[in-house]
């Protein structure tokens, strides 16, 4: 699937469900209210219009949310989109995941077919976490990260770059990931959802973060991609690697490769814009058949918009789009 801009979709990101254990604040407001289950595709819909998608070639797919792993019965979509890995034309299906449901289940994704997973984690304190989640626990996401590992499972830690929050901390955890053998990817705030003054001022550019760690850590520039948005270097004094996501200061939308599925069967063909397909209602209409839904997908791709237009502005306090985070699962 090629867009008019030239570029190869490859990369679908599924979001399973808008419901999450946790309420980030960069993501979520404190009362959200969540989809009524009608509106939801069932796991089984969500099977047929991913190997659609695999069908006209996808090659990676990323379950998000919400969070992915509270979804009930998520684990068989995952056994069955892991099916297709090799052969099926699927090449990697991984997971963006808070953690907390990892204990449970870090064996079976692995047994699934999962080989890389990416876990929320923006401190490793203890009273920041809870006051960034609203009241998550952190042991039960370290928890969840350690049976990752344990199972087999590469584990990338996400880390979302909030001044006057976890700003002081990137050393600490740039050091604890290498302890661990985890990558780390820190990332600027995006301005989707609601957006308060608070927001506003909790953005902090990533070059900043950069020039800082430089003091302490050296940083070798690496052409190593996975196929998302970061560039990464390796931290020559522990092994691992840092990525940095700059869609603020440095927009990388002209390799963008991917397109975004919720829930309800919603395809937005970009993060930062409002313009989405419904695939819901061909995947529901009898008359359409296989052929229909291919033709939708199709024509959805030519409607990929160029690039987002993220500001960030004090003045200017409006969102670039007014959906949250959690529907589309970043
Ligand atoms: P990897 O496969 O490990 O590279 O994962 P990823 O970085 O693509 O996915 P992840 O779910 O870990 O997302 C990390 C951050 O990247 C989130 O904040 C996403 O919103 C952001 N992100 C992913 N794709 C895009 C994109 O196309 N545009 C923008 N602006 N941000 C993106
Ligand atoms: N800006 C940047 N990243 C965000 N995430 C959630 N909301 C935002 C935001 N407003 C991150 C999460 C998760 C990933 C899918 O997106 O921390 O790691
Ligand atoms: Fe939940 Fe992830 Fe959003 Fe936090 S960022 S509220 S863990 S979906």
């Amino acid at each position: 699937m090629i867009d008019p801009f030239g570029r190869r979709i490859s990369y679908l990101r599924v979001s399973v469900t808008d419901r999450c254990d946790l309420r980030c604040v960069y993501c979520m407001a404190e009362d959200m209210t969540f989809l009524p289950k009608r509106e939801v595709l069932t796991l089984e819909e969500l099977d047929r219009l991913c190997g659609a998608f695999i069908d006209l070639g996808v090659e990676k797919i990323r379950l998000t949310g919400g969070e992915p792993l509270v979804r009930r019965g998520v684990i068989g979509l995952i056994r069955n989109l892991g099916g297709r890995i090799g052969g099926g034309g699927l090449k990697e299906l991984t997971i963006t995941t808070n953690g907390t449901q990892l204990p449970k289940m870090a064996d079976d994704l692995y047994t699934a077919g999962v080989r890389r997973i990416n876990v929320s984690l923006d401190t490793l304190d203890p009273a920041v976490f809870k006051a960034v989640t609203r009241w998550g626990e952190i042991g039960q996401t370290l928890d969840g990260i350690f049976a990752a590992k344990a199972a087999g499972l590469a584990v990338k830690i996400n880390a979302v770059a909030l001044k006057g929050v976890n700003e002081g901390e990137y050393d600490r955890m740039l050091a604890w990931c290498g302890e661990h053998g985890f990558d780390l990817t820190l990332i600027e705030t995006m301005p989707l959802g609601e957006i308060t003054g608070d927001r506003m001022d909790q953005y902090l550019p990533l070059s900043v973060v950069r020039d800082r760690l430089r003091a302490h850590w050296t940083l070798q520039e690496t052409d190593y991609r996975t196929g998302g948005p970061a560039r990464y270097y390796t931290v020559k004094e522990t092994g691992r690697r840092i990525g940095f996501i700059t869609p603020m200061t440095h927009n990388f939308c002209e390799s963008c490769n991917r397109v975004r599925l919720t829930c309800t069967g919603t395809l937005y063909m970009c993060l930062g814009q409002e313009d989405a397909a419904d695939l819901r209602q061909v995947l529901r209409d009898p008359a359409a058949g296989e052929e229909g839904l291919h033709e939708a997908i199709r024509a959805a791709m030519l409607r990929k918009p160029k690039g987002h237009d993220f500001v960030i502005d004090r003045r200017q306090a409006r969102p670039a789009v007014a959906r949250h985070m959690s529907v589309t699962g970043g």
